[in-house]
C-alpha cells in the first residue's frame, strides 16, 4: 500500500486488478484492545473493550463459488472452489455460522486486507471473521440483528476453528464507538458505553505488544474456561458472574479456588472502574489495571515474563496502571500514561526487555477507535 492511499482504496483497486471487475461490497471491522475485565466473559461477565485503530478491509462479490485472496497470504494466491487452506476457516466458517443461524449466503469473490498485528493479543481473528461476516450480510442483504452477529462470529471461533473464546472480541469489534469504552454485558448482552479521551485528561493509553511468541495458547486458554465453569457447578451456581463476595473460599480444589478468585474479584474491578471512570478518577482506574495484572499472573496463571517485564517496567517508569491484556501468555500490555511521562515510560520498557534478553516490545499509543463499518455497496 501507498502511505498516501486510503486502505480502502488500496483494497479495492487489489479486487480489480484481482478479479477484473469493481467489488460489490466493502467492508471493515477493527482489532480491539481491553480496559478491564479479563477472563472474565466466558463466565457471562462484564467487559469493557475498545476498538483500535487497526482494521481488517474485506471486498466481496457474489460469485457461483468461492474464489479468496488475503494479502497475508500473497504467496497462496487466489483459492478457489474446494481448495481450503487453513487460513480460510475465517471466511468458510462465516458462511456455515451464518447457515447455523438460518441465515444463507451464496460464494463470493473476496479480498482480505488486514492491518491488525497477527498474534498481539488484539483480536487480528475477530477482526478479520467480523469483517467478512459484515462484507457477507452486506452483499447477500441478510438482516441480521447485532447481538446475533457476535454469536455468529463467536461461533466460527468455537465451532469452527476450535478456539472456545467468550464473546468480548467479536462485542469489540462489532460495537465499538469511536471515543468511548464499550461496556458489554455477557450474561444479558445490554450494551453501554463511556466517554473516554485520554488526551483530554493529559493521559496516553499506550499498548506494548511484547513481541513475545504465544505458547500453548489454546490449550491453556481452554483449561482455565474449564476451570471457570467446574467452580460454578461446585458452588452450584450458573456461572461465576453469579457468586458472591469471597465465594471462591468455598471451593476445596487449590487451583479452581485461586481461579474463582480471580474471576470473581476481576468482576469487582469492573464495576469499581465503571465508577471511577464515570468520576474521571484516573489513579484509582490505574490501581485497578495494577490490581487486574497481579491477579492474572498470581491467581489465574496467564501472564509470562514478557507481559510482567513489560507491565513492571510502566508502572516504575510513572504509569498509573498496566496489566495484560487479551488471553495472556504473550501479546500485549495496556497502560495508562501521564502523557508528559510516555516517553520515559516507552523508553523503560524497551530498557527492561533488553536488559532480560527479550523481544524489543513493539509500542503505540491507542484511543478508542470506531467499531466495524459497512463502507460501500454498489
Ligand atoms: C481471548 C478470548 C476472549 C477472552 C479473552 C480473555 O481474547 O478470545 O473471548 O476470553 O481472551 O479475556
Amino acid at each position: 500500500m501507498t502511505t498516501s492511499q486510503p486502505h480502502h482504496e488500496y483494497v479495492s483497486e487489489l479486487h480489480r486488478r484481482i478479479y477484473g471487475s469493481e467489488a460489490k461490497t466493502l467492508a471493515a471491522a477493527p482489532g480491539r484492545a481491553n480496559l478491564i475485565g479479563e477472563h472474565v466473559d466466558y463466565c457471562d461477565g462484564l467487559v469493557m473493550p475498545f476498538a483500535i485503530d487497526r482494521y481488517s478491509h474485506v471486498t466481496a462479490s457474489a460469485s457461483p463459488q468461492w474464489h479468496i485472496y488475503s494479502t497475508a497470504h500473497a504467496d497462496d494466491g487466489v483459492i478457489s472452489g474446494n481448495d481450503h487452506p487453513d487460513w480460510t476457516r475465517y471466511v468458510h466458517g462465516v458462511q456455515s455460522s451464518l447457515a447455523d443461524w438460518g441465515y444463507h449466503c451464496g460464494a463470493a469473490q473476496v479480498v482480505i486486507d488486514s492491518h491488525v498485528p497477527p498474534g498481539a493479543g488484539l483480536s487480528s481473528s475477530a477482526a478479520l471473521t467480523c469483517s467478512v461476516l459484515r462484507a457477507l450480510i452486506a452483499l447477500y442483504d441478510l438482516d441480521v440483528p447485532v447481538n446475533e452477529q457476535i454469536e455468529i462470529a463467536q461461533r466460527v471461533e468455537t465451532h469452527y476453528v476450535g478456539m472456545p473464546c467468550g464473546p468480548l472480541d467479536q462485542s469489540a469489534s462489532l460495537l465499538s464507538r469511536f471515543g468511548h469504552i464499550l461496556l458489554y454485558d455477557c450474561r444479558d448482552r445490554s450494551v453501554d458505553y463511556i466517554p473516554f479521551d485520554p488526551p483530554s485528561h493529559g493521559l496516553e493509553l499506550m499498548l506494548i505488544d511484547t513481541r513475545a511468541p504465544h505458547r500453548l495458547v489454546d490449550a491453556e486458554y481452554a483449561d482455565r474456561r474449564h476451570s471457570a465453569e467446574d467452580a460454578a457447578r461446585r458452588l452450584g451456581i450458573p456461572s461465576l458472574r453469579s457468586a458472591r463476595s469471597e465465594a471462591w473460599k468455598d471451593i476445596a480444589d487449590p487451583i479452581v479456588s485461586r481461579r474463582a478468585r480471580h474471576v470473581v474479584t476481576e468482576l469487582e474491578r469492573v464495576h469499581a472502574t465503571i465508577a471511577a471512570l464515570r468520576a474521571e478518577d484516573f489513579s484509582t482506574v490505574g490501581s485497578l489495571l495494577n490490581a487486574a495484572h497481579d491477579s492474572l499472573r498470581d491467581d489465574y496463571e496467564v501472564s509470562s515474563i514478557e507481559l510482567d517485564s513489560a507491565q513492571e517496567a510502566a508502572h516504575r517508569a510513572g504509569a498509573l496502571g498496566a496489566r495484560m491484556i487479551g488471553g495472556g501468555f504473550g501479546g500485549s500490555v495496556i497502560a495508562l500514561v501521564p502523557a508528559d511521562r510516555s516517553d520515559h515510560v516507552a523508553a523503560s520498557v524497551s530498557e527492561a526487555a533488553g536488559e532480560r534478553g527479550l523481544p524489543e516490545p513493539d509500542i503505540m499509543t491507542a484511543a478508542p477507535a470506531h467499531g466495524s463499518l459497512h463502507l460501500s455497496t454498489t
